[in-house]
């Protein structure tokens, strides 16, 4: 994103812009306040009402994928609970919810026979929440592929972009009455990349060929089925996409080559074509060199670039880049043809994922996105942290340190906005503690706490913090439309 050399500069303008806003800061009248969900991560009831199988099925039943062989069989019972589930959303003021559909659900074999009550649990969902008067923002794709689809190659084969198309007619028509925003794909780069590169994710392969070949079609998938939402009349699309601050970890030519080559990785790889129309050179000298890259075919980045009216910014911290590592990474790399690359660990404070917390790097990436592209308004679909939260006995889950991390990430978000990023929305990761990958439920994202063993949900404190947030700006800005 950034050119070479700009990065201490903007560095130190998030600084800026991020450390002067107060604690819980008013954001702007309209600005909406939400929580997200996926359906693997909350769902469970898998092999009901005619759902197909995913491949996160598969990989979470395969031994060794997935902590503690934890699966989504059951997760937090969410298709049961649904109802119940938005209540509570209501309670805590929530003005928008981003969930997902599940693909399988819908069309069980990927392509083919719809279910209908697959698409019903999503239309009772959407009417439930517009009842609540909460903004539903659906996204179509977060990592649950078709099992039916894997066989025939998954994302490395043209077919499953097509696929996806047809799918995402069959959810826009069935939505599209509601005035339902949708977001076609969560995160390309963590399906493409931990799906088919390092293989931490489903389906679980490693090889770099694979990953490339998945990137594109991932990014094909979201141009067909942008043209086929708007022909269902679905008013406004966009994509979520994971994006890093990344600088690198001595001011070395080394090491600024490296934080560029990941930053070509993670994040140009998808905003130049999706915006620009283009694949960023340096990035397409390196893939290459591993493949050959037939797969992009003429017309392909005329589709992928099309209008879109909202950027999800999914951002949870930022890549300190070497090009030494101390220690190689064990397994296939991440980082498809700059495998040399590692990241080093600054000081300060991590979550439970390990992720070092960074706030300032929100402002950074905002400012740098609209900066460097010509960007439609950007919306944060996922921020929020891990941390290893315990019911006292008081019963009281006191998740300050999640407290502290929102309020600095939305500080961020103020200050970017003030800096002139058109910021329109803030979603908390998540709703729900819930299947984390192939953490299984060992790491912990939820404002709302869930008991396992017998699915009570329960506010931790960082929920009520949030309610009143919500209900701050509400009151103060007169800003109760719905
Ligand atoms: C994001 C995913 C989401 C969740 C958070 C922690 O990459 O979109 O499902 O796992 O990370």
């Amino acid at each position: 994103m950034a050119g070479e050399g700009t990065n201490e500069a903007l560095t130190s303008l998030a600084e800026r812009t991020a450390s002067s806003a107060p604690s819980a800061v008013l954001l702007p009248a309209g600005f909406l306040w939400g929580a997200a969900t996926s359906a693997y991560q909350i769902e469970g009831s898998t092999a009901v009402d005619g759902r197909g199988e995913s491949i996160w099925d598969t990989f979470s039943h395969t031994p060794g994928r997935v902590h503690n062989g934890e699966t989504g069989d059951v997760a937090i019972d969410h298709y049961r609970l649904m109802d119940a589930d938005v209540e509570l959303m209501g309670r805590l003021g929530l003005r928008a919810y981003r969930f997902s559909v599940a693909w399988p659900r819908v069309i069980p074999q990927g392509r083919g026979a719809v279910n209908q009550a697959g698409l019903d649990f999503y239309r009772r969902l959407v009417d439930r929440l517009l009842e609540s008067g909460i903004e539903p923002m659906p996204t179509l794709y977060h990592w649950d592929l078709p099992e039916a689809l894997q066989r025939e190659g998954g994302w490395t084969a043209r077919s499953t972009a097509h696929a996806f198309a047809t799918y995402a007619a069959v959810v826009g028509d069935a939505l599209a009455d509601r005035d339902t925003s949708f977001l076609t794909l969560n995160e390309p780069w963590c399906a493409a990349f931990l799906g088919y590169g390092s293989g931490v994710h489903a389906p679980g392969i490693r090889n770099p060929e694979s990953a490339v070949r998945a990137t594109h079609h991932l990014l094909l998938a979201h141009g067909l089925a942008l043209e086929e939402l708007r022909t269902a009349g679905v008013s406004e699309v966009g994509i979520t996409l994971n994006l890093f601050a990344v600088s690198p970890a001595t001011d070395s030519e080394e090491d600024r080559a490296a934080a560029r080559a990941v930053d070509g990785l993670q994040n140009r790889l998808f905003l130049d074509p999706i915006l620009k129309g283009s694949y960023p050179e340096d990035v397409l000298a390196t893939f290459s060199r591993i493949c050959d890259l037939s797969v992009i075919q003429s017309g392909d980045l005329s589709t992928i670039s099309a209008p879109i009216d909202i950027l999800g910014v999914n951002y949870y911290t930022r890549h300190t880049v070497t090009a030494a590592p101390k220690s190689p990474a064990e397994g296939a790399s991440q980082w498809v043809g700059a495998e040399s690359n590692g990241l080093v660990e600054p000081e300060g404070a991590t979550t439970e994922m390990g992720w070092p917390v960074d706030a300032d790097g929100l402002a950074e990436v905002l400012i740098q996105v609209s900066r460097d592209y010509d960007a439609p308004p950007m919306m944060i679909t996922e921020n929020g942290a891990a941390y290893d939260d315990v019911v006292n006995d008081q019963g009281v889950v006191d998740d300050s340190e999640r407290i502290a991390f929102l309020d600095a990430h939305i500080a961020a978000v103020k200050g970017a906005i003030d800096w002139g990023v058109d910021v329109r929305g803030f979603f908390v990761w998540s709703l729900f503690d819930n299947f984390e990958w192939a953490q299984g439920y060992s790491k912990r994202f939820g404002i709302v706490y869930v008991d396992y063993a017998n699915q009570r949900r329960l506010f931790k404190a960082s929920a009520l913090w949030y309610r009143d947030l919500i209900s701050r700006h509400t009151a103060d800005l007169g800003d109760d439309e719905s």
